[in-house]
């Protein structure tokens, strides 16, 4: 079964062609990440005016990439939700038009699932990618933390899973995005941020970790403690301006500050995870989503989770559309296809 799946949940235009889950035919991402640099996170309004831009031309070259026709395409699938609903639109439209024009069955689904997917990749006839041998036995544990959430899920079989941890207020991903706006660093937070924490001393700063009940998360002290240690280190009280501090901050003390909080932000992440995958005994574990991406987090769960973990390539970690034709298979298995003329979509579907 061959899918093109389509990923307009945020800032990315996606589309990607995968055969039965596990081959990438291919995986188109065009980012407006660099309009949305000068003003620090993601414009809704940019996102969606630029999806609208280049859909069109991402899902012919991810069709041309994979040399398929339209004969050779089994069903579309399309990130329903969760996302920004202006972007969101526009790749639904276009998945529902598809659908209805070529007559192909329209799956819609949910992107913080489909990150658990994109481990499912495991043969690519496009170059570049760093692929696990097998995809993940069930069943499997994920921690699936992004820009916009920090979940723990426990996938007993495809369709059937539970979310055993989430958090309480930001994600880590939104956490990597403010702090790096705090000390003056670009955005996207995650890359500015762990590559300013290289020059740093990780133990320079002690920032709390919240203890939250079982498995849920919290990042919003942690954040504060940030800001909050920053005015200490200028010599500043607590009303100094968030805004004020990229230009008193020296260089030195960024590192310091980036090298602590990355540090803090995934032991907290992984002192959970370990725990869930000590009561949860899966047969396998997966890490996905953006901050899958950190380098430092890959070197930290080897030394601490008690089981090995399959990470997506780094490029299939941040949003793009093999993850979702990948989960599409899977779905397809289980779920009806839906009707084209009438599917809307879900900027808050929980998992
Ligand atoms: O999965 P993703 O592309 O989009 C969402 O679904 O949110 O994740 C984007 C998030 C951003 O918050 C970004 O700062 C973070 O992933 N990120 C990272 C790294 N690369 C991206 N966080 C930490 N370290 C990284 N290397
Ligand atoms: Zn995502």
């Amino acid at each position: 079964m061959r899918v093109l799946g389509i990923e307009t949940s945020c800032d990315e235009t996606a589309a990607a062609v995968v055969e039965n889950g596990q081959c990438m035919l291919s995986n188109t991402v065009a980012s407006s990440v660099e309009l949305h640099k000068a003003y620090g996170g993601v414009v809704p309004e940019i996102a969606a005016r630029s999806h609208l831009e280049v859909i069109t031309p991402v899902i012919n070259q991810a069709m041309a990439t994979a040399r398929a026709s339209w004969d050779d395409i089994d069903a579309i699938a399309v990130t329903q939700g969760p996302g920004l609903a202006g972007s969101l639109l526009i790749g639904m439209m276009t998945a529902r038009m598809l659908a209805i024009t070529q007559d192909k069955p329209l799956y819609p689904l949910n992107h913080v699932e489909a990150h658990i997917y994109a481990n499912f990749i495991t043969e690519s006839a496009i170059e570049g990618y760093q692929l696990p041998a097998d995809s993940p036995a069930l069943p499997l544990l994920a921690l699936i933390i992004s820009g916009g959430h920090s979940h723990i899920v426990l996938v007993r079989d495809h369709g059937d899973y539970e979310v055993i941890g989430r958090t309480r207020d930001d994600a880590v991903g939104e956490a990597f995005d403010k702090v790096a706006k705090m000390l003056g660093l670009p955005y996207p937070g995650g890359p500015s941020v762990s590559q300013a924490a290289l020059k740093g001393d990780a133990k320079a700063l002690k920032l709390p970790v919240a203890q939250m009940a079982g498995y849920d998360f919290s990042f919003s002290g942690l954040k504060t403690a940030v800001l909050r240690a920053a005015q200490v280190m200028v010599g500043k009280d607590f009303t100094l301006a968030s805004t004020e501090l990229p230009g008193l901050l020296n260089s030195r003390q960024k590192a310091d500050l980036a090298a602590s909080f990355q540090e803090t932000a995934l032991k907290t992440l992984l002192d959970k995870f370990s725990r869930a995958v000590d009561q949860y005994q899966p047969t396998s574990v997966v890490i996905g989503g953006g901050v899958a991406a950190n380098r430092r987090l890959r070197e930290l769960a080897e030394l601490t989770l008690p089981a090995h973990v399959a990470y997506p390539d780094i490029k299939l970690c941040t949003d793009n559309a093999a993850m979702i034709a990948s989960l599409a298979f899977y779905q397809a298995a289980k779920a009806a296809p839906a009707n084209p003329y009438k599917l809307d979509i879900l900027p808050n579907m929980s998992m």
